[in-house]
Order: C-alpha cells, then sequence, then structure tokens
C-alpha cells in the first residue's frame, strides 16, 4: 500500500499485463486507488519470430487476482493488440463494466533478434505488427472515450533505443522510434481535449523478455555455458549508472507520473528511465 492516491476511482487500460512491467504498472495504479482494465495475448495465439514464450491468460487471472486483492474492481480478458476487433471487445467491456477510461499504458511489446541483414520478412512484419500497429491500435481505440470526457492520459512503452540506433535488434528499434513519432502526432491531435501522451522509454528491464537463453547469448556468443553472473556485469557495462537493470517497478514509477495529475502540462514527450544510457542521446 502506498500513502498516495492518485489515481482515486480512475480507470486504467493496461496491455500486455500478464507479467512483467504490465503486472507491476496494473498493481502500482491499483494500489493508488485504480480500477484496471487488462488485456495480454489469448492463449494459442502465437507470434512465430518470438525466441521465448509469452504471457499467458493464466498469468493474466493472476494479475487480476491481485488487483481484486488490493480492493479494486478489475476487467480482464484476452486481446491481441494486432487485433482492432479484440480491442474494441475489451474497450466496450471496461466502458461497460467501469463507465470511463482515464489512462491508457501501451504496453504490450514482443523482442526477437537479427542483423537487418538476416531478418526474416516474418520477424520484421511481427515486430512492426504489435510493438508499432499494436500500439496505434491501442491509442486509437481509447481516443473516443477519453474525448468524450474530456480527460485522459497515454502513455506507451518504448525504449532507450528508440531514440538511438542499436544492432540485431534494428526492427525493435524502428518500432520504437515509431511509437514516439505516434506519440508526438497524437499529443498534437488531443491537446485541447484534456487529453496527454506520452511515452517512457525503459533500459533493460529485468522480466521475461531479457531473461531467456537467446538474449542472453546475444551479450555472451562464443560462451559454451552462460553464466548469469557474467550476463548481469555484460549488462552493467551498458549504463553509466553501474546496475545491469531496472526492476519493472522503477518503470512503473515514471508510467504512474506521466498519468497522474502531476503531469497535466507534460505532453508529447519521451521520458527515459534508463540509468544514464540516454545521456549519450544528441539532445
Ligand atoms: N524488458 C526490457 O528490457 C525492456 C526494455 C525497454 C522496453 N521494454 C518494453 O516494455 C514493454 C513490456 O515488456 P516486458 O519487459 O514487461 O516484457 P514481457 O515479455 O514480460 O511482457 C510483455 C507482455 O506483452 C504481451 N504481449 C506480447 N504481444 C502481445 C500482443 N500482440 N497482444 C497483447 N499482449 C501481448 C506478452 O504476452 C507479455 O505478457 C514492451 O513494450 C517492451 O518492448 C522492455
Amino acid at each position: 500500500m502506498t500513502d498516495r492516491q492518485r489515481f482515486t476511482d480512475r480507470v486504467v487500460l493496461v496491455t500486455g499485463a500478464a507479467r512483467g512491467q504490465g503486472r507491476s504498472h496494473a498493481l502500482r495504479f491499483a494500489a493508488e486507488g485504480a480500477d484496471l482494465i487488462l488485456c495480454d495475448l489469448p492463449d494459442g495465439t502465437t507470434v512465430g519470430s518470438v525466441p521465448y514464450d509469452l504471457g499467458s491468460e493464466e498469468e493474466l487471472a493472476e494479475t487480476a487476482r491481485l488487483v481484486r486483492e488490493a480492493g479494486r474492481r478489475v476487467v480482464a480478458r484476452p486481446a491481441d493488440v494486432r487485433d482492432a476487433g479484440q480491442l474494441a471487445e475489451l474497450v466496450d467491456a471496461g466502458l461497460s463494466e467501469l463507465g470511463r477510461i482515464d489512462v491508457l499504458s501501451a504496453n504490450a511489446g514482443i523482442a526477437s533478434i537479427s542483423t537487418i541483414a538476416e531478418m526474416s520478412d516474418e520477424m520484421w512484419d511481427d515486430m512492426i505488427a504489435v510493438n508499432l500497429s499494436g500500439v496505434f491500435r491501442s491509442m486509437r481505440a481509447v481516443v473516443g472515450p477519453m474525448s468524450e470526457q474530456g480527460y485522459g492520459r497515454i502513455v506507451a512503452t518504448s525504449s532507450v533505443v528508440g531514440r538511438q540506433g542499436s544492432p540485431n535488434i534494428g526492427h525493435y528499434v524502428a518500432a520504437k522510434w515509431g511509437v514516439i513519432g505516434l506519440v508526438k502526432s497524437l499529443a498534437l491531435e488531443v491537446a485541447d481535449r484534456g487529453i496527454t501522451v506520452n511515452a517512457v522509454c525503459p533500459t533493460s528491464v529485468d522480466t521475461p523478455m531479457i531473461d531467456n537463453e537467446p538474449f542472453k547469448r546475444l551479450f555472451l556468443p562464443d560462451a559454451e555455458e552462460i553464466r548469469q553472473e557474467d550476463v548481469v556485469e555484460a549488462y552493467r557495462a551498458l549504463n553509466p549508472i553501474p546496475v545491469p537493470w531496472l526492476e519493472p517497478g522503477d518503470v512503473s514509477d515514471a508510467v504512474l507520473f506521466l498519468a497522474s495529475d502531476q503531469a497535466r502540462y507534460i505532453t508529447g514527450d519521451a521520458l527515459p528511465v534508463a540509468l544514464g544510457w540516454n545521456a549519450r542521446n544528441a539532445a
């Protein structure tokens, strides 16, 4: 429980809420008084080029249970952010049970690894479909209700590589740069309707997205056996503040700030939570 209650009776929609950062954001919003609308991938839906397991309906149900345990109401249902129809059903269910949508955390995302020269069409298309078009579809699904209310906060999850190039993940970088372009454009379109639109740009976060063999091997391609301590040091070396990675709650702090009324005059921007990696950006 927190002593702050910045979101009492606000309704917050989080995509990709089964685990990782999405679950953390949902529970932090609930702890500050919000009701939640949650989604993650329907079981059996694949994203073929992703080399690790994605979230499950069981994990989504567990996030929902934890929200209820915090004393808040929740509408949780499987929805693929690539599917406008599933998103519309989620929004309709959320509006009919909870009455409004005040905040969108467009958090769902995937990662995969390839140089551009060797990248398959499938890997490129999956990435753009989830990490860029999925954010667009999530935003579009809530702009109508937020405009009618004259109030909204949209926080999209980009990345520290949404403002820098990076080898081996060019498709991810392109999608995350695109998210910032979407954020800035939508911010201008809705600025006179009480809606703000921003992004967070995390460096590495300790979630299943990076805690898997293919991602560890990216750092230590020649190692016969990957020891956890070797990966810790490789990650730590990336960050000026010598910490290997963020915890999901570190990103939640930024998401909740941007969704709060403390940030009511901040829109169209991208906030790094990046252990100083962002200090290497040109501006
Ligand atoms: N982990 C990192 O190092 C890191 C760093 C910067 C940004 N990010 C971004 O943070 C966000 C959250 O990732 P995470 O670290 O919690 O990873 P995660 O893999 O633990 O969680 C992502 C969630 O999104 C869900 N998802 C994927 N595709 C979906 C789809 N089409 N529809 C609905 N849900 C879908 C997954 O099932 C999963 O539950 C992502 O946008 C990711 O790109 C992650």
